[in-house]
Order: C-alpha cells, then structure tokens, then sequence
C-alpha cells in the first residue's frame, strides 16, 4: 500500500477491495449512530485550486465523524497561491496536519506534494484524475447490483479526468468498460496505453449507441470540466448526440443504472427526465462520497 491515494493505479485490488469493506462497516455504523473515532485528534488540510460542494463537504463531514477535523485552504489566499513552492509549502503543512487533500490542475503538481509531505495526500481532483469519485461510484455499483463484476460499463462524453479513472478502474478491477467520446476528446492516451498493456478489457469508440447497447452502468459527466469553460460552446457542437437520455438508456440493459458525478447541466450532457429517472442511481453515488472517503482516510491515516 502507498503512502497517497493519488491515482487509483497506485494501488492494488486487494487494497481498493479491502476500501469497499471498510466503506460498507463505516456506512452501516453512521447509519446506526455508532461512533468510530478512528482518527481522533487528527487534522485534514484541505487545499482547494478549483470550486468544489461534494468533495469539499464530504471531506469536511467526514474528517468530524472520524473524531478529526478538517482545514478548509483556498490556495489563493494560501502563499502557494502566490508562489510559494510546492516542496516548502508541502513540508510545512506536514508539520501541522495528519493528511492533506488536494484539488487542483495539475497531476504532477500533487505528486511532486506528496513526494515532499511525509503525510499521507490524497486527490481530490486534477485534470487527470477523480479517484475518489470513481471508488465511490463503484461502491455504488456494489450497493445496487451486489457486486462489480460480471457487468459492463460505459463512459458516454468527454475523455477528462473521468474517464481516465474510470479506465484505470476497468485495469484493476478486471470489467469490460466501453468509452465513446467525439473524435478529438477521447481519453489521456498514456493512460489508455498502460490499461490496455496490464490487459484492460476497452472499447474506445465515437458512437455512443455501440457503446450504450446492452451496458449495465451508463455514465456521463460534463462536457467542458473546469478549466474549460471558455471552451463551452464549441464544446457543445462537438459533443453532439453523446447525451444520456431516454433514447440511449432504452439501449442499455434494462436493469441498468445512470450515474454521473455531478454537477451536470441538465439537459446537456443528460437529461433531467434520466437524472430524476428510475434507472438513476446518482444521488446515492453523491453519498458515498463521504462513506468512500471516510474509509480512503481510515486506511491512510489511523494510527
Ligand atoms: N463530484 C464532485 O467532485 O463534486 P464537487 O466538484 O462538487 O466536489
Ligand atoms: N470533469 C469534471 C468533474 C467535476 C467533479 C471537472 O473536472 O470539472
């Protein structure tokens, strides 16, 4: 086990599988009002570079429910944000904190963090990646369908940070995942390189109805992330007809479920009428956030 959960690749199927255990107990022992104070007196700083409502409250909330506390840091009123560097402010914050998370643009940004923070850190989102999300969503998954496996999965829209997740996850936890993306959008191509030589089972596409046909998980995220938003309406052109609605679920099995790590834009990427939809598991994926990440800081940090 690493130190960081930075990259999902990083880490093995036993260690991701021992997560989803730890997740369910934690889940189940909220639920119950059983206290687990498994990180008392422990502090999370949490750096943020970009906005943020799931991941920033679900670390916060969770950080107090582990009998910790958590650190709000917007990197802009923070010396990083006026250049201080990544190795001393790294160091520093170490001195103070049990963990850090971090959202921000660049990958190689945090695991230059985390190479100088003898903490464990934790990603919260770059432009590459969202494991976290990912595991949340595939303990989603679990919940829904009993377990992840022996089903198929697919990726409709852009190949962001997403995706590129999503494509580590088929690497790890052995699923069939098909992605279609327009032409030009298509996922990180080391990444897709790395999946398919650990023997990934990927179907890259441009026809999201190839990719949809007989799937038991459809899922969607926006089509500009941020960062992109100046890119928004040529965005919109391109990504024409790589909407999630009824016409595209009538496709996919029809036991299947819809999730999408939000936010979205209704209407756009998915419809309304399928977020609010029975086949929408969305809200529940939102949850988990916080069970999945109480559980990811468990592992990395109770001592
Ligand atoms: N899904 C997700 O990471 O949401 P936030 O941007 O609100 O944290
Ligand atoms: N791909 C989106 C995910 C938001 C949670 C973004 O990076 O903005």
């Amino acid at each position: 086990m690493t130190k960081d959960f930075l990259c999902l690749s990083d880490w093995t199927l036993e260690d991701l599988e021992a997560i989803f255990a730890l997740t369910e107990k934690l889940k189940k022992e909220q639920k119950d009002g059983t206290p687990h104070h498994l990180l008392e007196g422990q502090t999370l700083g949490m750096i943020f570079e970009k906005s943020s409502t799931r991941t920033r409250i679900s670390f916060e909330v969770g950080m107090f429910q582990l009998g910790g506390h958590a650190l709000f840091l917007h990197s802009g009123t923070t010396q990083m944000g006026r250049g201080e560097p990544i190795k001393d402010s790294a160091r520093v914050m170490a001195r103070y904190c049990d963990g850090i998370m971090i959202r921000t643009y660049s990958q190689a940004a945090v695991e230059e963090f985390a190479e100088q923070c003898y903490v464990p850190v934790i990603n919260g989102l770059t432009d590459m990646y969202h494991p976290c999300q990912v595991m949340a969503d595939l303990f989603t998954v679990i919940e829904h369908k009993q377990d992840y496996r022996n089903l198929k999965y697919c990726w409709i829209g852009d190949g962001n940070n997403m995706a590129n997740s999503w494509i580590n996850a088929a690497a790890i936890f052995g699923f069939e995942l098909r992605v279609a993306t327009p032409a030009g959008y298509e996922p990180n191509a080391e990444v897709i390189a790395r999946a398919e030589k650990a023997g990934a089972k990927l179907l890259l596409t441009n026809d999201p109805k190839q990719a949809a046909a007989g799937t038991d998980v459809l899922n969607t995220d926006v089509w500009a992330s941020m960062g992109q938003e100046e890119e928004q309406k040529a965005r919109e052109a391109a990504f024409t007809g790589f909407q999630i609605n009824a016409d595209l679920v009538k496709l996919a099995d029809p036991e299947c479920v819809v999730m999408h790590c939000l936010p979205a834009h209704r209407d756009e990427e998915i419809t309304d009428e399928v977020i609010e939809g029975p086949h929408s598991i969305i809200f529940d994926e939102a949850e988990n956030r916080l069970h999945v990440q109480k559980a990811i800081m468990a592992t990395l940090m109770a001592r």
